[in-house]
């Protein structure tokens, strides 16, 4: 009797175990979060963003910063270009510092509100 309950034992454990497996590798499922990303815009320097500002470093260097004026924005992109070495062509500058400056600068306010009001 003593060797069957150790046996009951013994299977309750590991079938416990297994559910306990099986809950740990259902909740290891991660994705990335949305600040992972760059914020999606209908601007063509979104898509510029994703191509040259993700290499080196994450969003989040770029989400961090305060909002500023576009002129911050410019002189960052070209940091990240002459200073850094980004291999950011000329042609994409202008654009990307354009959804910069709309998606994390001091125009986003503004770009928002002229967005509602095109609306009504
Ligand atoms: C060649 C590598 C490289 C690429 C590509 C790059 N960066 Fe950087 N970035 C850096 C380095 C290096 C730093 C400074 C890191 C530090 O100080 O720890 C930095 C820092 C920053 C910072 C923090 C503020 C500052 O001025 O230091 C921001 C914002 C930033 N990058 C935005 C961007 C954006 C926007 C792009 C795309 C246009 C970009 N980066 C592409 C290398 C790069």
């Amino acid at each position: 009797m003593k060797i069957i309950r150790t046996l009951v034992g013994a299977c309750a454990a590991a079938w416990g175990t297994g559910l306990v497996g099986a809950w740990l590798q259902a909740t290891e499922i991660e994705l990335p979060p949305d600040t992972a990303r760059f914020e999606v815009a209908d601007l063509p320097g979104y898509s510029a963003a994703l191509t040259h500002c993700m290499t080196c470093h994450s969003v989040e260097y770029t989400r961090s910063q305060p909002p500023s004026p576009r002129t911050y924005w410019k002189a960052t992109v070209i940091k990240m270009q002459k200073t850094f070495g980004a291999p950011i062509p000329d042609a994409d500058v202008e654009s990307i510092v354009d959804y910069l400056a709309k998606t994390y600068g001091t125009e986003r306010m503004k770009s928002e509100t002229s967005a509602a009001n095109q609306k009504s």
